[in-house]
């Protein structure tokens, strides 16, 4: 696809972690932000939608469960100027300067969610993924696979029915359709990008499989 943006070229170190409703990513994203730091790294932690003040005010309308009138082709339309916004102010510069950037969810969020659970399809999702980021893929993504009733009930019994978004109340059969939908991308992984984790073991488990990873791929040694 020919997009007006040539793709950037970057020291940084793209670091996004994917997964459905409670997976635990932020706090796995809080650990391992420490730990690079503690090796020397440079580390700047991100979410999205969000991240900077317009993609936040993004969020506030495309989560709100106020909206729940929001036509899915608007839904698509938001999450990526969101993450324009994002790339250009924090993400690119970032990388450009040699910065270790970790994502709490990035394109792939919009490829499983709108592109093969919404239906739009993941190659239209993907050329729009493209030029929001301007053809920026993450370097290892972690996919914190976790059984959607126990992701579920996590996320409940933290914030309570209340603190679920217009996407958490979703039924169980559209978070079961995330969950497969993540797998199949695993499973057409070309670039040995993906990195599967149990998310139902207990936090630290977690973190320390992640940090082998971590280390594994020589990013911390
Ligand atoms: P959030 O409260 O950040 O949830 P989580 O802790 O599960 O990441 O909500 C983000 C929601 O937005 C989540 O349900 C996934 C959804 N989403 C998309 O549908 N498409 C996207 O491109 C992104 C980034 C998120």
């Amino acid at each position: 696809m020919k997009t007006d943006y040539p793709p950037s070229n970057y020291t940084g170190q793209l670091i996004s972690f994917e997964g459905g409703e409670g997976s635990g990513k932020s706090t796995q994203i809080q650990r391992l932000q420490a730990s690079l730091e503690a090796c020397g790294k440079q580390v700047i932690a991100l979410r999205e939608p969000g991240g900077t003040t317009i993609s936040e005010q993004i969020r506030e309308v495309v989560l709100s469960n106020k909206n729940i009138g929001m036509a899915y082709t608007t839904e698509v339309l938001l999450f990526q100027a969101a993450r324009a916004q994002l790339y250009r102010e924090i993400v690119l510069p970032s990388l450009e300067a040699g910065k270790v950037v970790l994502m709490d969810r990035t394109r792939d969020s919009s490829v499983v969610y709108q592109g093969i659970v919404r239906g739009f399809g993941e190659e239209l999702i993907e050329q729009l993924n493209d030029i929001s980021t301007k053809n920026t893929r993450p370097n290892i993504t972690f996919l914190l696979d976790v059984d959607p009733e126990i992701g579920l009930s996590r996320r409940e019994q933290a914030d309570g029915k209340q603190g679920l978004n217009r996407l958490d109340m979703e039924s169980l059969n559209f978070h079961q359709q995330v969950r497969e939908a993540y797998l199949k991308l695993v499973k057409n992984d070309d670039r040995d990008r993906w990195v599967v984790m149990d998310a139902n073991q207990t936090i630290d488990d977690l973190e320390e499989d992640i940090w082998a990873e971590i280390q594994a791929r020589g990013i911390c040694a």
